[in-house]
């Protein structure tokens, strides 16, 4: 799926929105970010809750990026705002929950599993009460679907596509 063109030519600015920032959106701001190294792309994260800025990563999401050779340790919860739109030139969502309360879906409002080869258009389900498999399950949609996401941004920013 392409993606919505850079506001400014040459560079992209990408958003990943949950509804805590501590589980699943974080989990795909550090994988996003170790794959398009060296690209100039910026990532964030938020949730639309504020239940937990400035808070570190739960501790499962950090263990499970760990256990993979990510390294979760910068991470800090931040909420959502409506001035990141102007920001940001695509906003995707963790859920449909999250799509709507952020105003999407529209061109640059998004759900991050749209672009996930293995389906579009499902939500990355919150593991926040259930057990440690259920981050190793959202690890493994963040790394497949950010691979999709890193080719898109790869392309947009390349030589060809710039
Ligand atoms: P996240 O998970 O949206 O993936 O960060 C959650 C984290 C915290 C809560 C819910 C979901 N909470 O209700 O505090």
């Amino acid at each position: 799926m392409p993606l919505p063109p850079p506001r400014t030519p040459g560079q992209y600015a990408l958003a990943l929105v949950c509804l805590g920032n501590i589980c699943r959106s974080p989990m795909a701001h550090v994988v996003l970010a170790a794959k398009v190294e060296g690209l100039p792309v910026t990532i964030a994260s938020a949730g639309t809750g504020d239940w937990h800025v400035g808070n570190p990563m739960d501790r499962r999401a950090a263990a499970t990026l760990l256990a993979h050779g990510y390294d979760p340790t910068a991470h800090r919860a931040q909420q959502f705002g409506p001035e990141w739109h102007a920001t940001y030139d695509l906003v995707l969502a963790m859920d449909r929950a999250n799509l709507a309360d952020i105003g999407g879906p529209s061109a640059r409002i998004r759900l991050f599993r749209d672009f996930d080869p293995e389906g579009s258009g499902l939500d990355v389900p919150d593991p926040y009460y259930g057990g440690d498999e259920g981050f190793e399950e959202v690890l493994a949609m963040v790394e497949r679907t950010t691979d999709a996401l890193a080719a898109e941004l790869a392309a947009t920013l390349g030589p060809e596509g710039s």
